[in-house]
């Protein structure tokens, strides 16, 4: 299972990094706004600085919404970095640009995906990533994680090879279940990938170690 980092802060990309266990980086928009990163040229910069920080994929979303837009941004953002995987949005124009980013080779992630139907037109279209988003269902009182069960078994079926990657994660339950189920790929906050860390086991027998070390010494 890959563990991408959900953020554009710098400081928690490079401590998810320094643990050795980052495989890549998820960025949209509102993750830029938050961190105070606006303007095109100051938005660039910024997915350059990720990518030199992080070796693995860094997807780069796109605003245009018509297919003309999505090739022109699309191509731009690819050309800024070998580690950048063009995001676009799961419409119709996004749909029909991931077949034509696919077809040049360049990687994709298709974004905000809410629906089974949508994830197989993703992996139709070619797409490397496909990102269900399944913390913003859970809070719509729908499954998010059945949702990630229900393409992983189209996916299956057929053997496509577009990789599941669940987004929207929110916490590290959103984690274990997620690698149950099989998702190739989840994208969420430190705090939760930090969350595996923790067992109150671990640092009472930590503590149990060092003080009986220090008594025989
Ligand atoms: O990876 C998608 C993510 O950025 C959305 O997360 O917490 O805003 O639903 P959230």
């Amino acid at each position: 299972m890959k563990f991408f980092i959900d953020t554009a802060n710098l400081d928690q990309i490079r401590e998810a990094q320094a643990m050795g266990i980052l495989d890549g980086v998820t960025t949209n928009p509102s993750l830029m706004a938050k961190e105070g990163i606006t303007g095109a040229t100051n938005i660039l910069k910024h997915y350059v600085d990720i990518c030199t920080i992080v070796e693995g994929d860094v997807s780069a979303e796109v605003i245009s919404t018509d297919f003309d837009g999505m090739v022109r941004e699309g191509e731009a953002l690819a050309a800024l970095h070998p580690q950048i995987v063009v995001k676009l949005p799961m419409i119709a124009d996004g749909i029909k640009a991931c077949k034509y980013f696919s077809d040049k080779g360049i990687k994709t992630n298709v974004t905000l995906v809410f629906s089974a139907g949508q994830a197989l037109l993703a992996a139709k279209a070619g797409a490397t990533y496909m990102s269900p988003f399944i913390g913003r269902l859970d809070d719509i009182s729908t499954d998010g994680l059945a949702l990630i069960a229900d393409i992983r078994l189209i996916y299956d079926n057929y053997g496509f090879e577009t990789q599941i990657l669940a987004a929207s994660v929110r916490h590290t339950m959103h984690i274990m279940d997620c690698a149950k189920i099989g998702a190739d790929v989840m994208t969420g906050p430190l705090s939760a990938i930090k969350g595996l860390l923790k067992h109150p086991l671990t640092d009472i027998g930590l503590a149990q170690f060092l003080e009986d070390y220090k008594k025989g010494n």
